[in-house]
């Protein structure tokens, strides 16, 4: 069987001549395309400001740091994201405080959230996962009374849609992400968006160094890094940015595709959607459902990669990662993270999968999971079917 990777990012020739226009300049960073992209991505979240970046941790901590979170100081976020988003916390000697997940939608459970205020408690760093935005209303309406920040992580959601709102558009700003799994790709990338022109000017001083708007090369106002997004990088997000409603459309219709061959198999979870919510798929995330194990999932993935079938467990928790477990957490600590976490089975996602390529992933899967399921006797639905 032909090889399926677990992602592929969608270029044209629309990319490819924006990418040879710009090379054909003397304008490599710092040109026409940065504020060209900018504007595009401000449009998608929403919002009035852009400050694109060279990746979506860079745009999480310019957020951080430009809303003024240091030691000290508690956020509170989620333990079932990609890593950067906690990290982000760490990165300005602040305290990640995790909260556990709604079994459902993956996301921080706003319920959980009030326990977990301290008088340390400066922001709420959530995260729209898999690309099925947070609940934003309840997280604001705990958050702004308070005087909180809000930071959105949005990396891997642009475009999804709360409630008629555009991601990105919720709290004091978003970030968005643009590796080659993502929705659109400029290879490396990301930005931070806002309605806070203030939030914006800082971001855009951080991003260069320190160095101030109009002001000589060598002079630093402020500490700066260099998240500078080239205009090669820029040039790409462009022009996929062109294409970014297709493109949804697209993965909406894999997405689909998915259902419905997957729908027969009795021992998986397919994706949830909340009824409010307009997805912007991301990846495609099945879970084996409740009673199985980490072990039979592990011999999913293993079956799948076995025949060529890309495949991944999105996400092994945050607080069980070596330097984590190092500052004090434990296995236990988060259990509906836990239990999806180990969980979890990524399929093959990208715009160009076609319908017999998911037919053979469901095919596959289907496999796997009897194999895993008879290969252990204290699956409880299992035992009862056969008893
Ligand atoms: C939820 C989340 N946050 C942050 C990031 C970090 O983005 P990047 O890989 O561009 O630094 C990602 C991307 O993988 C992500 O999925």
């Amino acid at each position: 069987m032909e090889a399926i990777p677990l992602a592929q990012p969608d270029i044209t020739d629309l990319e490819r001549r924006a990418v040879e226009e710009v090379l054909l300049t003397p304008t490599l960073s710092l040109g026409p395309k940065l504020p060209e992209f900018e504007a595009l991505l401000a449009e998608a979240a929403g919002v009035r400001h852009a400050v694109a970046v060279n990746s979506g941790t860079a745009a999480l901590h310019l957020a951080v740091r430009g809303l003024g979170i240091g030691p000290g100081d508690e956020v509170i976020t989620t333990p079932f994201s990609f890593i950067a988003s906690a990290n982000a916390v760490l990165f300005e000697g602040a305290r990640p405080v995790l909260v556990d997940i709604d079994p459902r939608t993956l996301n921080l459970d706003p319920a959980r959230l009030e326990a977990a205020l301290t008088s340390r408690t400066k922001a709420v760093l959530a995260v729209d996962v898999f690309g099925h935005p947070a609940d934003w209303d309840a997280i604001e309406a705990i958050a702004r009374p308070r005087g909180l920040a809000v930071i959105e992580d949005s990396c891997e959601a642009i475009g999804a849609r709360y409630k008629g709102r555009r991601a990105g558009s919720f709290g004091d700003c978003g970030a968005f992400a643009f590796y080659p799994n993502k929705q659109i790709t400029t290879g490396e990338g990301g930005a931070l968006v806002t309605d806070s022109g203030e939030l914006a000017a800082l971001a855009r001083s951080m991003r260069n160094q320190g160095r101030s708007a109009g002001g000589a090369w060598l002079a630093h106002e402020r500490l700066g890094y260099n998240y500078r997004l080239s205009e090669i990088n820029c040039a790409l997000g462009v022009a996929q940015m062109h294409r970014l409603e297709d493109m949804l459309r697209r993965r909406a219709e894999v997405a689909e595709g998915y259902r419905a061959a997957l729908s027969a198999i009795d021992e998986i979870e397919l994706p949830y959607a909340a009824p409010d919510v307009e997805m912007s798929w991301f990846v495609y995330v099945v879970r084996l459902r409740a009673g199985f194990g980490q072990a039979q999932r592990d011999a999913v993935l293993a079956s799948l990669r076995a025949k060529g079938i890309g495949c991944s467990n999105y996400f092994a928790p945050i607080h069980l990662q070596p330097f984590y477990r190092a500052m004090g957490w434990r296995p236990g600590d988060f259990p509906v993270t836990e239990s999806v976490g180990e969980r979890t089975i990524a399929l093959p996602f990208f715009n160009a999968l076609s319908r017999r390529q998911i037919e053979a992933v469901a095919e596959a899967l289907a496999e796997a999971v009897a194999e895993a399921a008879a290969s252990q006797e204290s699956i409880p639905h299992k035992r009862a079917a056969h008893s």
